[in-house]
């Protein structure tokens, strides 16, 4: 089981890479593998509407954006992290999220004549599960937060919450102060916590539905 952390501030070591790594160190204290990336040096061009996913399971458009992609479909549980910026995410994580939810969505499915609608065979983040972290100064949070979960709950991902909605707060002036949000960093500790559990538990009604396999496949 895997958790791979996409954090889409432009500053290293920013407040979103401070709670988004309070998540992933919980988490591997729990046992679960994580890996983080950050979006700063990654080129993820906007989607184009070129369509050419539809029918190619794939997208056109060659940059950083298939290095991302690849680590988000061998990954159980993704963590989606912004800073809150003029009440909405970040352009860059839009951009791999447009590209990332329809190329995920042609993998596994075909587009019928326009007139039908087409028979879902799932999509490359089907039962997935998402987290949103989101981080301001002041406000915008659940704008933001909310462009996280829309993205989550149209692509058949399950999306994990803490004791409160995962958001951290900053200072004012750009400061790098997330460690002064005791409460931030509680969320994100409880956050992490769902998400082992969730994965724990999934790992083990799989484990378990693999062990009836195997019986009925040697009495059979
Ligand atoms: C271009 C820009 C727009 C911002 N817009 C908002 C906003 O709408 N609401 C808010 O509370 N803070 C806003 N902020 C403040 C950031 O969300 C805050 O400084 C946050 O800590 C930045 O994340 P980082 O430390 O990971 O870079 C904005 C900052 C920038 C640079």
């Amino acid at each position: 089981m895997k958790a791979l952390a996409i954090c889409s501030s432009p500053r290293e070591n920013g407040n979103t890479e401070y709670f988004t790594k309070v998540v992933l160190s919980k988490l591997e204290k729990e046992g679960i593998e994580t890996e983080f990336i950050s979006l700063i040096d990654k080129k993820i061009d906007e989607c184009s509407g070129c369509y050419h996913c539809v029918k190619n399971a794939e997208c056109k458009i060659k940059d950083d954006f298939q290095e991302v992609f690849k680590k988000m479909l061998e990954a159980d549980a993704i963590l989606l992290a912004s800073p809150v910026y003029h009440g909405s995410i970040t352009s860059k994580l839009k951009a791999l999220l447009d590209r990332a939810g329809f190329t995920g969505r042609w993998i596994a499915n075909e587009m019928k004549a326009k007139s039908n609608s087409y028979d879902w065979k799932g999509s490359a983040f089907s039962r997935k599960l998402v987290a949103p972290i989101t981080v301001a100064r002041r406000t915008g949070q659940t704008f933001a937060f909310s462009q996280l979960m829309l993205w989550a709950t149209v692509n058949d991902c399950i999306v994990v919450g803490s004791n409160y909605w995962n958001v951290g707060s900053a200072g004012t002036s750009g400061r790098r102060d997330a460690e002064n949000d005791k409460e931030g960093i509680g969320i994100m500790e409880h956050l992490a916590s769902n998400i082992a559990y969730l994965l724990n538990t999934i790992k083990y009604s799989e484990d378990r539905a693999e062990e009836v396999n195997k019986v009925e496949l040697s009495n059979n």
